[in-house]
């Protein structure tokens, strides 16, 4: 069995800054209810004509992590792109980085587990890694959110999280004490429905694609259940990273700095104080990008790590929790 560790790391988030006031334009909210409510200052969101797409930023920050670990498209052999907003209904945008990029006609697998999905992707490529099937995959993490937020006050509860942007990261081989140590992934179907995009798709009545699509049709857009999803993520947050840091008879002391899915800076916080961990052991950027699912993680890891806070060595814990329900985490030795 092998060993995967990750040798390269890259962030993209579009230019355009759309701050809470900016966001009282288009709906009844305001700067303090966000702030108090979430941590969210600000976030970025892609505008028409910046070429920015789910697989646009994604091959961005594809890009700059290759670079730092210095290999090229060629030396790639498997992509994962972990989304809940790829360019098309299908294909999934995997294959458009493949294409983009300029790699051999390589696999290309999208991980559909919103919040979640860069660890379950991370999960993925390191299995590839292990068995020895692949060296080199490339994971990325991508969202263009902001298309598809209902902007009037009915969609406010769920309108001011959310942002665009883009990370990645580059997983190799490895031959030294660097390592992906094991990855911990959960479901809860049951509660599938309490954050969800309902179309297109569904059974009754069956919904068409975007030629049907109609603006007062609320099945089109996010609908979260946010108190309920709230109280399940600070149960489900500290436990898998509990559950990872029991398998290698470790405690929150021991971590480094932990990653979590940045859902809301108030999780954040009930996760810190309940494992007891200092402001130095978490990463938060929440407040400058808002919530932008499955690339959360991998733009705060890159931005962990361009801050020198990550160095050779270091127990680096990520966890996600989010829609399906999923959650998971992953314990890293980088
Ligand atoms: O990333 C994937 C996982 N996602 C999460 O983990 C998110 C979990 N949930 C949350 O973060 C929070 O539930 C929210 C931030 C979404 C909402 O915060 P909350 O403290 O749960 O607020 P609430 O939904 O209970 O709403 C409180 C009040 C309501 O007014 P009334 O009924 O008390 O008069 C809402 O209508 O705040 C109102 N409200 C707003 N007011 C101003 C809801 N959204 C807004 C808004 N601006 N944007």
């Amino acid at each position: 069995m092998y060993k995967s560790k990750i040798i390269g790391l890259g962030k993209y988030v579009p230019d355009h800054i759309v701050t809470n006031d900016d966001l009282t334009k288009y709906m009844d909210t305001n700067d303090q209810w966000i702030r108090e409510r979430t941590g969210i200052e600000e976030r970025r969101w892609a505008q028409p004509g910046d070429g920015n797409t789910s697989a646009t930023m994604g091959v961005k920050a594809a890009k700059i992590a290759l670079e730092r670990a210095k290999l090229t498209p060629k030396d790639i052999d498997f992509i994962v792109f972990a989304t809940l907003s790829p360019d098309y209904y299908f294909p999934g945008s995997g294959v458009q980085v493949q294409e983009l990029l300029g790699c051999d006609t390589i696999g290309a697998l999208d991980v559909r587990n919103q919040c979640s999905g860069f660890v379950y992707a991370l999960a993925t490529a390191d299995q590839f890694i292990k068995t020895g099937m692949y060296k080199n995959i490339l994971v990325i993490g991508s969202e263009l959110q902001s298309t598809g937020i209902d902007l009037s006050t009915r969609g406010r509860g769920v309108g001011v999280i959310f942002g665009d942007g883009a990370g990645a990261v580059v997983l190799t081989r490895s031959d030294d004490d660097s390592e992906i140590m094991s990855n911990h992934l959960h479901s809860e179907g049951k509660h599938a429905k309490e954050l969800t995009v309902l179309a297109p798709g569904g059974p009754n009545p069956p919904k068409k694609l975007v030629e049907d699509w109609d603006p007062e049709d609320l099945s089109y857009y996010p609908y979260m259940n946010g108190n309920f999803v709230f109280k399940h993520a600070v149960t489900r947050f500290p436990e898998a990273i509990m559950e990872g840091l029991k398998a290698h008879n470790l405690t929150p002391a021991d971590i480094d700095i932990l990653i979590p899915h940045q859902a809301n800076l108030r999780i954040s916080q009930f996760v810190q104080r309940k494992l007891k961990m200092r402001d130095d052991q978490i990463m938060n950027n929440i407040q400058k990008y808002g919530n932008t699912t499955a690339a959360s993680i991998p733009i705060a890891l890159t931005e962990a790590w361009e801050q020198g806070r990550i160095k050779k060595g270091d127990l680096v814990v990520t966890a996600a929790f989010g829609s399906g329900f999923t959650w998971g985490s992953n314990i890293i030795r980088f």
